[in-house]
């Protein structure tokens, strides 16, 4: 017992409070109800008679350390400092919120895409099988399922966090009849190593026109609009065929970044075209899943990366940057 006082008495001879809280605390933790004081003196019923005396002291010892400490600060009042510095300089002003880059680029896809008649349009984060895949032309086991590496629920593999937004497409489809012009702004969820390009929770913008005699020639229209009112009025987009088990026949687009300095290189792997989005014609099987009779009505698909637009336009080189939320960056933006 004398080696714990002891020790007790070091912790108190070390102990240096700030303020008036920390020597409360400090007198709590030894003299309160529940503090350490109490639970020696029960344990010095427990001492052998000829080392009371001296267990007995040191005790004491401990309880006016304690109160020597926390005496200092017993009457202390908060003290208020005043600076004698110019009063009449104007007062530093509040920095102001900004939106984060992500909801900043969100707001105006989906601004564009609003202007031309498109409606915004949810659905869930959580999905099953048939609205994530099965109802967009995956069948099961078909190997286009591994291009989406899902979070499946643990309890209910039939459910998984959606890989993409296109499952709006299908719930939309289902419920409503054409003509559907709908914009699905939304997360999305995917099994993957989190590195500079990419992460397991990113964000994407999903478009669905739907009604009698949709062409190609309208979607390429459609999305050269797009391009034009988000890169800028001179804008040139290609499209480059591609695969979705959704859309027949697919295709990627491109935007012309220029090749001018180092970063037009890197940034566009040395061609100057900077891929934008999947698109395609919605595939007839999709329609009939949906309950849309393809012999009456076709119609156009695209969905494209938030985060890698951001990272665009901001300079971005690193995805996780965009969900630190560190300041230093936020408020540059
Ligand atoms: N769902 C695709 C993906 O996550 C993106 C996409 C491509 C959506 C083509 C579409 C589309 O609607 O037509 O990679």
């Amino acid at each position: 017992m004398q080696a714990k006082i002891q020790e007790y008495l070091h912790e108190v001879a070390s102990a240096a409070p700030l303020n008036a809280q920390e020597a409360e605390a400090l007198r709590l933790r030894f003299l309160g109800r529940k503090g350490v004081m109490n639970d020696l003196f029960a344990d010095f019923k427990t001492v052998a008679p000829d080392a009371r005396k001296e267990v007995g002291q040191l005790l004491n010892q401990l309880k006016t350390a304690v109160e020597a400490k926390v005496s200092e600060f017993a009457n202390a009042k908060p003290k208020v400092s005043i600076h004698a510095e110019d009063v009449t300089r104007p007062a530093w002003g509040n920095l102001p919120g900004t939106h984060h880059p992500v909801s900043q680029v969100r707001d105006e896809l989906v601004d564009i895409f609003r202007r031309m008649g498109f409606a915004v349009a949810e659905g869930p984060e959580m999905e099953d099988d048939w609205h994530n895949f099965t109802a967009l032309n995956f069948p099961p086991e078909h190997p286009a399922r591994d291009m989406q590496d899902t979070f499946f629920l643990a309890r209910n593999p039939d459910w998984a966090l959606r890989t993409h937004t296109s499952n709006v497409q299908v719930r939309t489809m289902e419920t409503r009849k054409p003509p559907i012009r709908i914009i699905a702004p939304g997360r999305v969820f995917r099994n993957e190593a989190i590195s500079s390009r990419s992460h397991c929770m990113f964000h994407q913008v999903e478009g669905l026109y739907i009604d009698r005699n949709v062409s190609f020639a309208d979607m390429k229209q459609t999305l050269l609009e797009f391009a034009q009112a988000f890169f800028g009025p001179h804008t040139a987009i290609r499209l480059r065929p591609s695969y979705f088990p959704f859309t027949e026949p697919s295709a990627e687009m491109d935007i012309w970044w220029g090749l001018e300095t180092e970063t037009d290189y890197r940034m566009t792997k040395g061609t100057g075209w900077l891929e934008i989005l999947g698109c395609g014609m919605v595939d007839p099987a999709v329609l009939e899943s949906c309950g849309i009779n393809p012999e009456e009505y076709s119609g156009f698909a695209f969905g494209l990366g938030v985060e890698r637009i951001a990272m665009q336009r901001f300079a971005i080189p690193d995805i996780r940057a965009l969900f630190e939320n560190d300041l230093r960056l936020l408020r540059n933006l």
